[in-house]
């Protein structure tokens, strides 16, 4: 299409693009005092947290999971996912301890970017939609008893204050989504009417964040597996909390001792190395103030913090020359797997960096250029992925802190999953050696940071099996 007209930039003599580079380097590091200070502050949140409801940042949600899939999980399950930039549907045969998986089937769809700030209804009507087709297409290895319902494990990756192991209330959006008329509902009820408008007769069994389904998925073929964390559009973790240690509970136990608990981590705030290029995007938010952790390193907005950036290098240091292309000014053009394939660019003058820039922002660059480019993207990305590795580090240490099984004595793994950790390569360096720094190589050792991909769907689906209505 036409480009629109671009702006001079106003150019103050003596500013120019290194000053501006060193200095967001400078503000963006995470030396392992900071690391230190980030992993301490997460295990406090955590514990203040799990006191009260509404004790700190983290919400410490219950997940009211409390066993862990068995490996004898038998019969067919639906898995539903939504949570980010994609819907999924998924069907499973499970053949119990030998056999395990039989088959597995999914369909993935983009989330229409109007349904992000549509009605509930119409959002979950998209929803019962998709999993109404994919139903229809059952077959082949796929088969449900008689007389049983098709049940469902809902992943519905936003905060939600759990009531049971199958109904939740939305507390807020996050991520993007500015749907209307679902914050303060049950989740579940809004798809079992949507279902109902649709003639779809299943039932809901279960309902997960995509973290707990993304352990619980993992935990079916490793015991080890007692964190997982996604590192996707947005962000969170979970972990394996013992009942006697969450105040809040009020002495209620389960029946294991333990319980998955989903610490809702986007919403930490706690001394990050922060800038004004992340304050100015926060400002310009939906959701203002909120979910801090969450806007420093996850996918939806490592793009956004570098194209902040660099429209301040083109308009204070004219990185792109005399004028400012409106592209450029445009929020969230440049997307996190923009930046992913530039900083992947090893070529001698840097053309994918260049193609990407032209084609993405509009603007025309020389390889001194490219190279600040790339610079930025990097320094951005090395700040998400430490952050996201000290983050972790919390969660080991809380639970270290509390348990009697010593968590640092032995193998823990640590499921990862989402789009970010799964194809940003430097992305996950930068997370791993931020917590080899500060774990120490010894300790370190025992904690194995592993990519479970897909897990959460697998993950719902076991966990509709184990709290099966029949
Ligand atoms: C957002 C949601 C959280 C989810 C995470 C990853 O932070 O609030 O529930 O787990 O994104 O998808």
């Amino acid at each position: 299409g036409k480009l629109p007209r671009p702006r001079m930039v106003v150019r103050s003599s003596a500013v120019s693009v290194a000053p501006i580079l060193t200095h967001l380097q400078k503000q963006c590091a995470t030396p392992l005092p900071v690391l230190r200070h980030v992993a301490d502050a997460m295990a406090a949140d955590m514990r203040a947290g799990l006191a009260v409801d509404g004790g700190s940042d983290l919400k410490m949600i219950l997940s009211y999971v409390d066993t862990f899939p068995t490996g004898n999980e038998k019969g067919l399950f639906y898995a539903l996912d939504l949570g980010g930039t994609n819907f999924r549907v998924l069907r499973v045969q499970l053949g119990g301890k030998d056999e395990r998986v039989i088959a597995t089937e999914f369909e993935q769809v983009t989330i229409p970017q109007e349904l992000m700030f549509g009605t509930s209804e119409e959002l979950f009507d998209f929803i019962a939609c998709g999993l109404a087709n994919f139903a229809k297409k059952e077959g082949g290895k796929f088969h449900l008893p008689s007389g049983r319902k098709r049940e469902i494990g809902f992943t519905f990756s936003f905060p939600v204050k759990q009531t049971s192991i199958d109904s939740g209330i939305l507390m807020k959006w996050t991520k993007g989504f500015a749907v209307s008329g679902t914050a303060g509902r049950d989740v579940v009820a809004c798809l079992n009417e949507a279902m109902e408008r649709q003639g779809l007769d299943m039932q809901v069994s279960a309902l997960v964040n995509d973290t707990v389904g993304t352990l619980a998925g993992a935990r079916y073929w490793d015991d080890d597996v007692m964190v997982a964390v996604i590192l996707g559009t947005g962000t969170n973790a979970c972990y394996v909390e013992r009942t006697d240690v969450i105040p809040k509970l009020q002495g209620q136990m389960s029946s294991s001792g333990r319980t998955i608990i989903s610490t809702e981590w986007g919403a930490f705030s706690n001394g990050l190395p922060l800038t004004e290029f992340d304050r100015d995007m926060d400002a310009a938010s939906i959701n203002p103030g909120e979910q801090i952790f969450e806007k420093t390193i996850s996918g939806m907005y490592l793009g956004e913090i570098v194209r902040r950036v660099l429209l301040k290098m083109a308009e204070a240091g004219a990185l792109f020359g005399e004028y400012v292309s409106e592209r450029l000014s445009t929020p969230f053009i440049l997307r996190t797997p923009d930046i992913c394939a530039m900083h992947q660019d090893n070529s001698d003058h840097l053309d994918a960096v260049g193609a990407i820039l032209y084609d993405v922002a509009g603007v025309k660059s020389d390889l001194s250029v490219r190279k600040t480019v790339v610079e930025v993207c990097d320094t951005i990305v090395k700040r998400g992925g430490r952050l996201a590795g000290a983050g972790i580090v919390g969660i080991l240490q809380k639970m270290e802190e509390d348990s009697k099984d010593l968590i640092f004595g032995k193998r823990t793994v640590v499921a990862m999953d989402g789009g970010l950790y799964e194809n940003y390569p430097q992305y996950r360096r930068y997370l791993k050696e931020a917590v080899t720094e500060l774990l120490g190589l010894e300790m370190s050792k025992n904690v194995v940071i592993e990519h479970s991909k897909d897990g959460s769907g697998i993950g719902a689906a076991l966990l509709a099996a184990s709290n099966s209505k029949y």
